[in-house]
């Protein structure tokens, strides 16, 4: 069954529990034996994890959420306009800050009904609806705790169908913060069209991407002088260290961001100073690090317009329209499916 918690105006529904510990179970197997060893990027983010994101978007070298406040505050009430939306879902919603200007445009255009949040970390899910719940009086909140790549299908139907006036149909799918960015090429696409799945003719979806620019620029945004960034990669070895009882050793590995000029993404790894050999208690396995050895954690990647539309036309989607800061570090596109 499951667990469902309603309190007022907010219902949050978790679909991870055992399903996630095996996911991680299974991503660990496949990504430490591999002669490249690698983890996927959703399990940063556990409560720890989430707080240190947190920080990271406000350092001053982290760019891309400032560039994305921007371009919200400034174009909400039009892309509110535009597709009459009264429901906003926003898959990775992480701190929910970007919603808020989003729901505050429909809030002022009176279209304003439904927030549904979807994201792997239940503590950012809860306070993020508490808060949002607290400054809008209309909205109602329908949080999904899981994991946007296996629990699309859990996403509730558009409130307001059905009626006979049609209100509040229409809504926004939003990915932001430039997640999409963190899926290598063939998955970003599949991934994309699966959202494109839940949109109806009149929904849209807003995709946040970070773009091409100086790689300095890029590289000081993933490597801060405070080393917020660093501690939150290495984060993803407490997270296994806790929940698969492996005995990483976190200090051991040095944090390594730069960016490959030939797939224009920035790639995070973990780099072990001394040869090393970790159990992963869990799954009875044995991974030896030779000194230098690396391990990504993540990469990033950065959009040019073209590339977003040919992503978006090899998923079956087409952008409606292109929205960018005056520096055009960020940009924000709505697309339709096609
Ligand atoms: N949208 C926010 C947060 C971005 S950080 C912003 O723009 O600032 C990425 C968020 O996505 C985190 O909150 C993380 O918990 C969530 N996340 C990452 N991978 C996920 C996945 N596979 N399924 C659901 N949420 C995921
Ligand atoms: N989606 C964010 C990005 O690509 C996530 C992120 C920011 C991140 N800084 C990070 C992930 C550092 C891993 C390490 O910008």
């Amino acid at each position: 069954m499951t667990p469902v918690t309603r309190t007022g105006d907010i219902r949050i529904e978790s679909f991870l529990s055992d399903t996630d510990e095996r996911s991680l179970a299974n991503d660990v197997l496949d990504g430490l034996t591999r002669p490249f060893k690698e983890i996927p990027p959703k399990h940063f983010y556990d409560a720890r994890g989430s707080e240190l994101f947190e920080r990271i978007c406000e350092l001053p070298e982290y760019y891309p959420t400032r560039a994305e406040r921007a371009i919200l505050l400034a174009r909400a009430d039009s892309i509110v306009r535009r597709t009459g939306a009264g429901e906003l879902v926003e898959l990775g919603s992480g701190s929910a800050e970007k919603a808020r200007i989003l729901l505050g445009a429909m809030s002022r255009a009176g279209t304003l009904r439904r927030y549904v949040p979807l994201d792997v970390s239940e503590s950012a899910l809860e306070a993020a609806a508490q808060e949002l719940v607290e400054e809008f009086d209309e909205l109602e909140v329908h949080g999904v705790v899981g994991d946007f790549e296996r629990h699309l299908g859990h996403v509730p139907a558009p409130d307001g169908v059905g009626r006979v006036d049609g209100v509040g149909g229409a809504r926004i799918i939003a990915l932001l913060g430039g997640t999409i960015g963190n899926f290598l090429p063939g998955t970003r696409r599949r991934l994309l069209r699966e959202i494109g799945r839940l949109l109806g003719p009149r929904d849209r979806l807003l995709l946040g991407t970070d773009l091409v620019k100086n790689p300095a620029v890029i590289e000081a945004a993933y490597d801060d002088a405070e080393g917020v960034t660093a501690e939150f990669n290495r984060n993803v070895l407490h997270v296994i260290n806790r929940e698969l009882g492996a005995d990483f050793s976190p200090e051991a590995f040095e944090h390594i961001a730069f960016f490959d000029r030939r797939h224009e993404w920035i790639e995070m790894r973990l780099r072990s100073q001394r040869p090393c050999t970790v159990l992963v208690g869990d799954l009875g396995l044995r991974v030896d690090f030779a000194a230098g050895e690396e391990l990504r954690t993540e990469i990033s990647a950065k959009f040019t317009r073209p590339r977003v539309e040919e992503d978006f036309h090899a998923a079956g989607l087409e952008l409606d329209t292109w929205y960018t800061d005056p520096d055009e570090l960020f940009a924000l596109s709505l697309a339709a499916r096609a």
